[in-house]
């Protein structure tokens, strides 16, 4: 299986979490590429904000996403930040290069499931993956959700629901161990679902 992670993070939280959902993917025997969403916020104000440059310092390894890497993929993972209950501009200037891949069918049929991270708990976790969504309905993806069979959905008291994997920041700048075990499953999940559609 290919599965490609592809993410936006400005603090460095749904970094992790997208590290997490590769682990998982990897675990389950697939070929992963972790891949960041090119920046919008300039420069100097990445410079003079002392957490955003940090977490960009941290990701420099990460190779930015290319339309490519979606098409190489049998199953893609997308990760964004809450940005009042919607994903970010930069993930969503990305997904919207998509057209001329929409337009020949390039994702027709692949595994997608979708993460994200939000500052409180009732922010908009769910909200933001699920309007992540409407692309894979366009693009005719396979949902591949976190969903109840995942035994920390049940128990989590931070990020994770059954529409996916979330981290709950300022708490920490680590997962909590619900939240990374939800996002190494379903990263494992998608790798399973995406290899039987593939097979
Ligand atoms: C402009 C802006 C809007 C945000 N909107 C929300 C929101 O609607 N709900 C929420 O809980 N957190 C919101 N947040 C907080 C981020 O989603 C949260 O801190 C996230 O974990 C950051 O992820 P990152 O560290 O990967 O950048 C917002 C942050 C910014 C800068």
């Amino acid at each position: 299986m290919k599965i490609t992670v592809v993410y936006y993070s400005m603090t460095g939280s749904v970094y992790r979490l997208a590290r997490a959902v590769a682990e998982g993917a990897e675990s389950a025997g697939a070929e992963v590429r972790l891949r960041k969403v090119p920046e919008l916020i300039p420069l100097e104000v990445i410079e003079a904000n002392p957490s955003i440059k940090a977490a960009h310092e941290l990701q420099q390894s990460v190779p930015d996403a290319t339309l490519d890497d979606l098409v190489w993929a049998d199953g893609i993972a997308l990760g964004s930040p809450t940005r009042f209950g919607n994903m970010t501009a930069q993930l969503k200037n990305f997904l919207d290069q998509t057209g001329p891949l929409w337009a020949q069918g390039k994702l027709f049929g692949k595994a997608v499931g979708f993460f994200t991270g939000a500052n409180t708990m009732h922010g908009g976790h769910e909200s933001t993956i699920l309007t992540m969504s409407t692309f894979a309905y366009h693009h005719g993806m396979v949902i591949v959700p976190a969903s109840y069979a995942i035994p920390e959905v049940h128990s989590t008291r931070t990020g994770g629901s059954p529409y996916g994997p979330s981290e709950l920041s300022g708490k920490g700048i680590e997962l909590s161990e619900e939240e990374a075990a939800i996002a190494r499953a379903f990263g494992r999940r998608l790798a399973e679902v995406a290899g039987k559609l593939a097979g």
